[in-house]
Parts: structure tokens; sequence; C-alpha cells
């Protein structure tokens, strides 16, 4: 851009030189052709008074030096005085004289001795030569010489030029500022972005984007934030879960470590105790393996969501077996346990995992019941959705925890539930099926009066 500009104003200057200098030109040869016009017939006549007169009073108005050479190049006028019968070598009046032009016009440069000689100053000034023949008819007389000092015009075009130079410096300057600022308000944020990105890259998940500005960049810096957000969500969340997940599998293994040790040590042990202590021992290993199957469980259908089977399943008969199946074992407990279930009703999804849903629901519903409580599992159509609804009479959960029941190795009641086996996935597993054939399930529960789980499932599976 700036060279683009400098070529611009060399022209522009250039321009207007030119157009100066054609003026001055144009003015001098319009002159010196009516003096030409006016001292011929005096020329012609040989009256040198008259003539001197029309010189000096012209040299006057036209501010400069007039002489009148004859056709041999030599001065006969000079309103200087100071050339008188010299003959001049100029170019200019050579052209005239010999070239066969009616007039010629030059410009020169200080430093010239002719020019110090003809300019009459020994200042160093530009000067112009305007040479003109006197022709009186067809008869040439000589030439006349206009010589005129052109400062003034080389000094007007030096403050153009001086003028544009300091345009061009300022319009340069303003446009180096503005390219300044524009670069930092366009990369400063995309520095400051991958700065913090990089940061991030680095494991930092806490860093975030400052929101500043608007449009593009302001959306961009929200949008990394948002994924900052998820990924550190994400992280904490396997965090948690990893240390959950040694947490309950080290606890059963402390136990049996216990009994083992006590036993090793006591080898006088009664037969009775150590029969007891294995049967703890076999309990625990019960326990782990169920937490084991758990955890393969919601890893496996994370990773394998896609090899979900959709295939139709007969849901009525499906609900109907779940309670035929735990009927035993609530009978054991004096607990009532009643279906309603409506006829027919199908789907597409995965048999075994739906199985899982129901039973994991069913069976926490019995097991957060006390003894003689009654549980009652029903199925309906709603529209295009059929409903699972698991109702109990049972502890209840606190209005706090109704957010919580659903995430893995969450437990209401951490003692109560060590003590009847649970490790808090049942619910997990249930959410985690559940979304994966397009359905939905939430709670309702008031402590102390029971709880409710409600099971939305589309018909077309997910
Ligand atoms: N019907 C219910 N009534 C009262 N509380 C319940 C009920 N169902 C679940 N809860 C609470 O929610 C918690 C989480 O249930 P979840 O089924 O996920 O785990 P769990 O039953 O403790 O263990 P498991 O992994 O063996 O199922 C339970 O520990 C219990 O506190
Ligand atoms: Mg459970």
């Amino acid at each position: 851009m700036g060279v683009s500009f400098a070529v611009a104003a060399s022209n522009l200057t250039n321009l207007v030189r030119d157009f100066l200098f054609d003026q001055r030109t144009r003015e001098d040869y319009q002159m010196t052709e009516r003096v030409a016009e006016a001292v011929a017939p005096e020329l012609a006549y040989l009256s040198a008074d008259s003539l001197n007169r029309i010189l000096e009073s012209n040299a006057e108005t036209m501010d400069g030096r007039l002489m009148v050479l004859d056709t041999n190049g030599k001065v006969q006028f000079d309103t200087f005085g100071a050339l008188c019968g010299r003959r001049l070598e100029l170019e200019e009046v050579l052209q005239v004289l010999t070239g066969g032009s009616e007039e010629a016009y030059g410009f020169y440069t200080p430093g010239r001795e002719t020019v110090e000689k003809m300019s009459g100053e020994s200042g160093a000034d530009y000067v112009a030569y305007c040479a003109r023949e006197i022709r009186l008819g067809e008869r040439r007389l000589g030439v006349i010489l206009f010589v005129s000092r052109i400062q003034s015009l080389m000094d007007s075009l030096n403050t153009v030029q001086w003028q544009l130079v300091t345009v061009f410096l300022v319009i340069a300057l303003g446009a180096l500022v503005l390219a300044l600022i524009l670069s930092q308000v366009v990369t400063k944020p995309i520095t400051d972005l991958s700065r913090i990105m990089g940061k991030m890259g680095k494991g930092d998940l806490s860093v975030r984007a400052p929101i500043r500005g608007s449009g593009e960049m302001k959306e961009l810096a929200e949008a990394y934030n948002t994924m900052a957000a998820q990924l550190e969500s994400i992280d904490k969340t396997r965090n948690q879960f990893v240390s959950n997940a040694s947490h309950e599998l080290k606890t059963p293994l402390a136990t049996m470590k216990i009994m083992l040790e006590t036993m090793m040590y006591q080898p006088d042990m009664p037969r009775e105790l150590q029969r007891e202590f294995m049967e703890d021992m076999n309990h625990e290993i019960d326990r782990l393996t169920g937490i084991i199957t758990d955890l393969l469980t919601l890893t496996q259908t994370d990773a394998k969501a896609k090899e979900l089977k959709k295939e139709p399943v007969d849901l009525s008969g499906l609900t109907e077996e779940i309670i035929r199946l735990l009927s035993p074992a609530a009978k054991k407990r004096g607990q009532s346990l009643t279906g309603e279930v409506e006829k027919g009703l199908t789907m597409r999804g995965d048999r075994n995992r739906l199985h899982q849903v129901l039973y994991n629901l069913t069976d926490n519903a019995m097991k957060y019941t006390p003894d003689g409580g009654a549980i009652h599992v029903s199925l309906h159509l709603d529209g295009e959705e059929l409903v699972w609804r698991v109702r109990d009479n049972g502890v209840g959960i606190p209005e706090e925890d109704q957010d919580h029941v659903f995430e893995r190795f969450y437990r209401v009641d951490k003692a109560r539930s060590r003590e009847t086996g649970g490790t808090g996935l049942g619910l997990s597993i249930v959410r985690q099926l559940v979304t994966l054939h397009g359905g939905t399930v939430t709670v309702k529960s008031r402590m102390g009066e029971g709880s409710e789980f409600i099971v939305r499932l589309p018909k077309e599976g997910a």
C-alpha cells in the first residue's frame, strides 16, 4: 500500500508540474509574440529609440529581460544593457535562426554560466528562455528573447511536493496504526484462546476463555467453554467412578482378609465358628461377583450401545414373568406383590435388558419396604408410550436425594444399603438401559410413605 501510494504521489506531482510549466510556456509565448509584433516595424525602419521604449515598458510589465538579436544572433538591444553587440550561442536562438521553427522554449537550472549571466543576477535561480522570430511580412528581421525567472514557479512546485509527502506520511502512519490496532483486535482473542487451549491440552481442564466482545469470537469462546466444562465434568465423573468402584471392591476384600487371617492364626478355632466365617466369605464373594457383573453391564452397554437388540418384546408377558419370579421372596417377608398388566403390549427392544430394568426396580421396591409392606407393579399403554409403574409403601426417598439416586454408587442410607447388599449401581443401570431404548425414568416419593418409579418407553424403541 505504501508503494502504491508513493507512486500515486509522484504521478500527482508530475501532473502538477506539467500543468504549471505548460501554462507558463503558453503565457510566455503569447507575450513574447505580442512584443515581437510590436517591435517588428521599428526594427525594420531602425528607429532605435522607440524600439528601446517598447522593450523597456514590456520588460517591466512582463517582469523579465527582453533582448532583440539580429539574424546572425548578435544582440542588438538588451533591456539590461549588458550584452549589446555580443553573439549568443543559445540553443533556443539557434533553433529559431537555423532550425526553421518560429519559436523555442527552454528551462534552465541554476549553476550554468549562461544562466547566471543571462538572468542578470548572480543568484542561483531557475530561468526560462523564450525565443521568437521577428518577422515583417515575408522578411525575417531577427529574434526576440525573453528571459524570465521561474523561481516562484519552482517554489510553489516544491511546496506542492512537500505537501504531498506530508500527506503521504500522515496517511501511511495512520494506516500503520490502524493495521496494528486491527491486528490486535482480531488476533488477540485468538492467541488468548489458543494459549488457553494449550493449557487444557497439558491437562488443566479448569481453564476457561474470557468471554469478550461480540460476534464470532464470543461464540467461539463460549463454545470452547462449554466443551471444557463438559470435558471437566466427564473427567470428574470418571475419577469418581473409579474411586467409588475401587472402594466398593476393596470393602469385601478387606472383610475376607480379616476373616481368613483370624482362621489362619487360630488353628484351634471351633469348627462351628470356622463354618460361619466361611459362609460369610462365600457371601462376600457373591457380593463381589455381583458388583463386578453390574460394572461390566454398565461399561459394556456404554461401549456397545449400538449392539442393542431390536426385536419385538412381549412386555405384558415379561412383566407378569417378573412378578411371578419375585413373588416367593416377597411372600417370605410377608410383602404383597401385586400386578396390573394390560394384555398384549409389545415393543421393539432388547428383551434381556428390559427384563433387567423392571427386575431392578421391583427388587429395590421390595428391598426398601419393610416386612409386610405392599408393592404394586403395572403396565399401561399411554398414547405411543408403554408405561411401567413400580409403587411401594416403603421408606421413601428424601426430596434432595431424588435427583441423585440414578447416579452410579449413589445410596441414600449408606449404612443400611450396605447391610442389604446394595452398591448403588442398580438404578444407574436402569437409567442407562431405558435411555438406550429411547425412554425416560422418573421417581416420585415421600419420606415414610413410599416411592413410585415411572418408566416411559416408546413402542417403536429407540
Ligand atoms: N423403592 C425405593 N424406596 C426407597 N429408596 C430407594 C428405592 N429405590 C432406590 N432407593 C434408594 O436409591 C439408592 C440407589 O438405588 P440403586 O438400586 O441404584 O442401588 P442399591 O439398591 O443400593 O444397590 P444395587 O446396586 O444392588 O441395586 C438406594 O441405595 C436407596 O437408598
Ligand atoms: Mg438396587
